[in-house]
């Protein structure tokens, strides 16, 4: 697929001008939505660039995803992860609905002593199964948490071992969860969990275990009995899927109710979407500029810096969410995609990542688009000259990144002109957090819709786990290359 053809041809003027050009700039190209503002001004996105956009692809590709059609084409599904927080067909809301009520029956059933004195959890998932979670644990929980949790997703042994030395087996549940309940790391670490109660004496280490599955069926084979069992809808993505079952330890920690606010701030972004005119759709206008540094100036990457620890497994959440999603090399045509689809994303936390990557950031060679996340609010109970220094630092960065200094002396010149999104969050709670997410969930949706490709598959991750199988059997292994071959034979497996 060649590049949009809103882009063809375009040429972004320097950040300096567009702002003289515009005195209003900063408040035309700044939006409130959801008690966050995002700032795009120091972006080179304009008016301009927007008007040239067609909307109705877009238009027509988020109103089927929204009313739960079809837009998964490779797998003939479709993505109902909207229809989990009351947006979608009217079947897949209501059974989301009593799906959600199922699990607050369960949260209620722990709290009122079902399963004895309960006080943590061990949630064992890869990949989607434990990225949301783990970033909605600690991005909420960090100071008031009413289970302890602890995410288990590598099948290092050193992983198991950490995660299972901070639990008591007596009082540990422990949540499987897996969309197929096939993926060989999960299994793996469930049969640990299940070793480890069943060596402290735990009576009915079975009953012990809670499944988040879209194959219920899977669960009961594996043991589960069907009570525990709290199933979500295949149509839910992996990545997709922290607003379902999957969101389960992050609901028992928090609460319920906060686990619905969460789902609140996410309805927001998608009614926002669905009612925004294009020229002030949010997620829409940053997919723009996300295509403008990628497909025109070849930005191989985008990175993002949160201002807040509490945010710091941002990046890698949104590293599955947008490169699952956006990795592609065929458009939803079948045919090539032609140039680059998803930037690679990469980030941090602020301030550290200051002294340590943001030397290539303001003088290095790559054009890198960066994203500052920082939440105005003070969250910790510091003297409030930390919060203040730390948010005085993120836009301190932002400007410096466009602004730069000119010097004779090429070692100190700082070259400018490098673009920079500001979010910042009014506060950081349930509600601000979905909507966050979501944000990113319908700017990768709305990239994907003018890139041409479907976002929701991922056929790229099956030929590792197909290959990570075969090598596992002799009679397969002697097909691979010398070199892997020695590989094994020297670390004698
Ligand atoms: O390998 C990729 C993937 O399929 C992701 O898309 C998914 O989130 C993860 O593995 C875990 O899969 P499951 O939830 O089925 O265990």
């Amino acid at each position: 697929m060649p590049t949009p053809s809103f882009l063809a041809d375009f040429r972004p003027q320097p950040l300096s001008d567009l702002f003289a050009a515009d005195p209003a700039r900063a408040e035309d190209l700044a939006f409130d939505l959801a008690g966050i503002r995002f700032d795009f001004s120091k972006t080179h996105l304009s008016r301009d660039l927007i008007d040239r956009l067609d909307p109705m692809p877009y238009g027509a590709a988020l109103a089927s995803l929204l009313a739960g059609e079809v837009v998964n084409a490779t797998e003939g599904r479709a993505a109902e992860h909207p229809a989990e927080r009351g947006t979608g067909s009217p079947d897949a809301v209501a059974l989301a609905g009593q799906r959600r009520h199922r699990m607050r029956a369960l949260i209620d059933a722990i709290e009122a002593g079902a399963f004895g004195d309960i006080t943590g959890i061990l949630h064992i998932g890869i990949g989607g199964s434990a990225l949301g979670p783990a970033l909605l644990v600690d991005a909420l929980g960090r100071t008031e948490r009413r289970y302890k949790v602890e995410i288990l997703s590598n099948i290092d042994g050193q992983s198991v071992d950490a995660a299972l030395a901070r639990l008591d087996p007596a009082t540990t549940l422990v949540a499987i969860a897996s969309k197929t309940f096939t993926t060989a790391e999960t299994l793996r670490n469930a049969d640990a969990a299940l070793a480890w109660l069943e060596e402290a004496g735990v009576e009915d280490p079975y009953g012990r275990l809670i499944a988040l599955t879209a194959a219920p069926e899977r669960a009961l084979e594996f043991g589960i009995d069907e009570t525990r069992i709290l199933p979500f809808a295949p149509s839910v993505g992996g990545r997709y899927s922290l607003w379902s079952a999957i969101g389960f330890p992050a609901a028992l920690a928090l609460g319920m109710d906060a686990f619905e606010q969460l789902l609140e701030g996410a309805a927001m972004v998608d009614e926002h979407v669905a009612e925004a005119a294009p020229q002030a759709n949010v997620p829409l206008l940053a997919a723009i500029a996300d295509l403008l540094y990628t497909q025109q100036l070849k930005a191989e990457t985008r990175a993002v810096f949160a201002y807040d620890d509490r945010l710091s497994l941002l990046p890698s959440y949104l590293q599955q969410l947008v490169m699952e999603s956006n990795g592609k090399s065929a458009g939803i045509d079948g045919q090539p995609a032609g140039g680059h689809t998803s930037a690679i994303l990469w980030g941090g936390t602020g301030t550290d990542a200051q002294h340590a990557v943001f030397q290539l950031l303001h003088q290095g060679t790559h054009l890198v688009p960066v994203e500052f996340v920082a939440v105005a609010a003070q969250g910790d109970e510091q003297d409030p000259a930390h919060h203040r220094e730390l948010l005085l630092n993120c836009f301190a960065q932002g400007a410096a990144l466009m602004a730069g200094r000119s010097s004779d002396d090429l070692h100190r010149d700082y070259p400018g002109n490098r673009p920079s999104t500001t979010i910042l969050l009014d506060d950081l709670d349930p509600t601000s957090l979905g909507a966050l997410i979501a944000f990113y969930e319908h700017r990768t949706f709305a990239e994907a819709v003018l890139l041409g490709i479907n976002p929701f598959d991922q056929f790229g991750v099956e030929l590792g786990k197909e290959m990570a199988r075969a090598i596992d059997d002799p009679e397969t292994r002697s097909a691979f290359d010398p070199s892997t071959r020695a590989l094994i034979e020297k670390a004698g497996l």
